[in-house]
Formats: C-alpha cells, sequence, structure tokens
C-alpha cells in the first residue's frame, strides 16, 4: 500500500487533496498532510478525512511526498527533512522555479516537477510534469496517473516549464483578466457591468464547449463571416494582440528570473 504526504496545505496543495480523494486516486486513509498553520490543515482534514500531522512525521511515514509551499519556501522545508528524504521515497515538487538539479542537491529522494492548474478543481485543464533523472518507470506511470485522474497531463521538457505554465497554469487568470477588459469596454458604452459580465461569462463557457471538437482557427472561420462584423472585430485582435502577449511573456519571464535568483540564495 503506497501512502501519500502532503507539506502544505494552501491553495493548491488542499486542492489536491480534496481532488485526489474525491476521484478516489487516492484513499483518504492513506494520507498524511501538515501545514505552517495547522488550523489550515486541519479545515481540510474535517471534509476530507485525511490525518494531519507535522511535516516531519508526512515525510517519515509517506512513500510518496508532494511539496506544495511556495518557491522561496521548499529549500528550508527540504533541509529540516532532508535525513528523511531517502531515496525510497518519490518527491513531487509543486513550486515553480525550483529546478529538478536544486531539488536532487537539496535531498537524495527520487524528484518530479508537477505543476497544476487550479482548473482541475473542475477536473479539466493539463498538469505539465518532468522528472528527475532518478524517477524510475514506475514513478514516471504513477505520477501521470494520479494527475490525469483530475484533468490532462503533459511530459515536457524542464527547460519549457516557465513558457508551457503560462499557457496552463496562469492561463485562468490570463482569460478572466482579458474577459473583465472586454465587459469594461462594454460599460463605456452603456452597458451595465453586471449585464456585460453575466452574458460574457457564458459566452465563453459555450466557446470552451465548442472548442472541445474545433480548432481556434475553425471556430474563427465558422463565426467571422467574410466581410461581416466579427470579421472587422478580429482584425483589431490580431493587429494589438502579439505585442501584448510579447510583452506578457517577457514580464513573467523577468518575474521568473527573479524568483529564480531568490530560490538560488535559498538553497545556500
Ligand atoms: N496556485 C496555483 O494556481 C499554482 C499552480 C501551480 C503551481 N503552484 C505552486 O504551488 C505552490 C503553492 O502555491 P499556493 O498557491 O497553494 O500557495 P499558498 O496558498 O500560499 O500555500 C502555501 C502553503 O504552504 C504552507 N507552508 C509554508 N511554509 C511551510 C512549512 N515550512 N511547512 C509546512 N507548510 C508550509 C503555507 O502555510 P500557511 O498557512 O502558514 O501560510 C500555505 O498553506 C507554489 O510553489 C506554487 O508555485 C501553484
Amino acid at each position: 500500500m503506497t501512502s501519500f504526504g502532503f507539506i502544505g496545505t494552501g491553495h493548491l496543495g488542499s486542492m489536491l487533496v480534496r481532488k485526489f480523494v474525491q476521484m478516489e486516486a487516492v484513499d483518504s486513509g492513506d494520507i498524511l498532510a501538515s501545514n505552517r498553520t495547522p488550523e489550515k490543515a486541519d479545515r481540510l482534514a474535517q471534509v476530507t478525512n485525511i490525518r494531519i500531522s507535522t511535516n516531519r512525521t508526512v515525510a517519515e511515514l509517506s512513500d510518496v511526498i508532494f511539496i506544495c509551499v511556495r518557491p522561496l519556501e521548499v529549500a528550508d522545508v527540504l533541509k529540516e527533512l532532508e535525513f528523511l528524504l531517502t531515496p525510497e521515497k518519490l518527491l513531487i515538487s509543486v513550486a515553480g522555479d525550483v529546478s529538478l538539479k536544486a531539488l536532487r542537491e537539496l535531498c537524495s529522494s527520487r524528484v518530479v516537477r508537477a505543476f497544476p492548474s487550479m482548473t482541475s478543481e473542475r477536473l479539466k485543464g493539463v498538469t505539465l510534469l518532468a522528472f528527475g533523472d532518478n524517477a524510475t518507470a514506475a514513478d514516471r506511470h504513477l505520477t501521470s496517473q494520479l494527475f490525469r485522474t483530475i484533468g490532462e497531463v503533459a511530459h515536457v521538457e524542464e527547460t519549457d516549464f516557465e513558457v508551457l505554465a503560462d499557457l496552463t497554469s496562469c492561463a485562468p487568470g490570463y482569460f478572466a483578466a482579458l474577459l473583465r477588459e472586454f465587459v469594461l469596454a462594454a460599460k463605456c458604452r452603456g452597458i451595465e457591468e453586471e449585464l456585460a459580465e453575466r452574458l460574457v461569462k457564458e459566452t465563453f463557457l459555450g466557446t470552451a464547449l465548442l472548442l472541445e471538437d474545433e480548432s481556434f482557427q475553425g471556430l474563427i472561420t465558422s463565426v467571422a463571416t467574410k466581410g461581416g462584423i466579427t470579421e472587422a472585430g478580429v482584425k483589431v485582435i490580431r493587429e494589438d494582440a502579439p505585442a501584448m502577449f510579447d510583452r506578457l511573456f517577457l514580464a513573467t519571464q523577468a518575474r521568473h528570473d527573479q524568483v529564480k535568483k531568490r530560490t538560488v540564495l535559498a538553497e545556500r
């Protein structure tokens, strides 16, 4: 029987526990979790029936340990547990900007990086996966199977993680921000904000469903008839959006570089 540990029960850690239990990917009796502020872990235990303990006990008693703390907190957590994180254990880190190489240096467990998306709350979206050179075929299988219960998985090169995380994990925030601007532009034209938000949300959900079996270009072609209104709007997006998305990738890359510099300092 495999036992699972979760260190950090914040937004992502608690979502993973709730969804893995709900999807019966893991039995709640096989999960032990810890959190810096114990009350938060207690609240999760109340809704999932998992057991709560300290970081040390979680590391000691679990075969598979999920590290769900923020990037700058990873080094401290792993240093505290270093003597427990042996090669018999599998460590799955969801922290951005902490490389497989850094994880290998901080402990001797087998290591995997997973980058899930909060869209797994609705069993949709993609978890990016990259495996340490000490991860076994069984580790790859187990990790992929687990995350497949709460959405799609993509095995990717670790070097692509940052750009791909923009497309998967950050994208729900970007889509919401874009749609909010759409609503505000309608408000400037005299439409009540609440009404505009309701209409855009419903249309967005319908669009997402159409995209289940249609490419972006296919959908554009079917909505934007030649010489019609939608075509005029699509032309504006094609002219203005490339510069905006280019700036978005530059801004997120700069932020990754800052965090990576600070995580390297934290590892020392
Ligand atoms: N949120 C997302 O959409 C998302 C997506 C992909 C990956 N991630 C990654 O997931 C990680 C967590 O993100 P999050 O959004 O869940 O952040 P969060 O809500 O701040 O959760 C982090 C949790 O870690 C706990 N913690 C901090 N230090 C600890 C320690 N020494 N021992 C035990 N627990 C400790 C915190 O406890 P307290 O209650 O005391 O604060 C908090 O509950 C990050 O590394 C992030 O890069 C997040």
